[in-house]
């Protein structure tokens, strides 16, 4: 089964707070295939969408989300967001960090390295582009 080119739903994290929602239906869902295998061209997340600072997590199945971030403006940034640590799933952005609420690790999302917690490796970092008002997998 492909993966949809568009993610069926993301979550808005926002400095302050996070607010789930829906983004696009897309028309299939993947069979876990790990972020790195998110074929080029894949919309990640429309820019307009992404906060200065903050970011989004994209879901696109329950093996498989991606932390889509700005920590400057312009600047757009991807991660897988399945936590080093044990596996929970990064589920916000504050401040330029990515957090697993699980036992509170922390990345930064400028490079996806390991700020606090227990985690000892980064977040794995996804290639992006800007193509017109999405961020894609590169
Ligand atoms: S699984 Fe993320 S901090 Fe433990």
């Amino acid at each position: 089964m492909e993966l949809p080119s568009t993610p069926q739903v993301t979550r808005r994290c926002f400095v302050g707070g996070c607010a789930a929602t829906a983004l696009t239906t897309g028309t299939a869902t993947a069979d876990h295939q790990p972020c790195g295998k998110l074929p080029p061209g894949t919309v990640l997340a429309k820019k307009a969408d992404v906060p200065l600072n903050g970011g989004v997590v994209v879901y696109f199945d329950d093996e498989t989300s991606v932390v889509v971030a700005q920590p400057k403006k312009g600047t757009y940034t991807a991660f897988d967001a399945k936590c080093t640590h044990q596996g929970c799933m990064c589920s916000e952005v504050d401040n330029n960090l990515i957090i697993c609420w699980c036992h509170d690790s922390r990345f930064s999302s400028v490079d996806g390295k390991r700020r606090s917690g227990p985690a000892k490796k980064p977040l794995p970092l996804i290639r992006t582009k800007v193509k017109g008002d999405d961020i894609v997998v590169a």
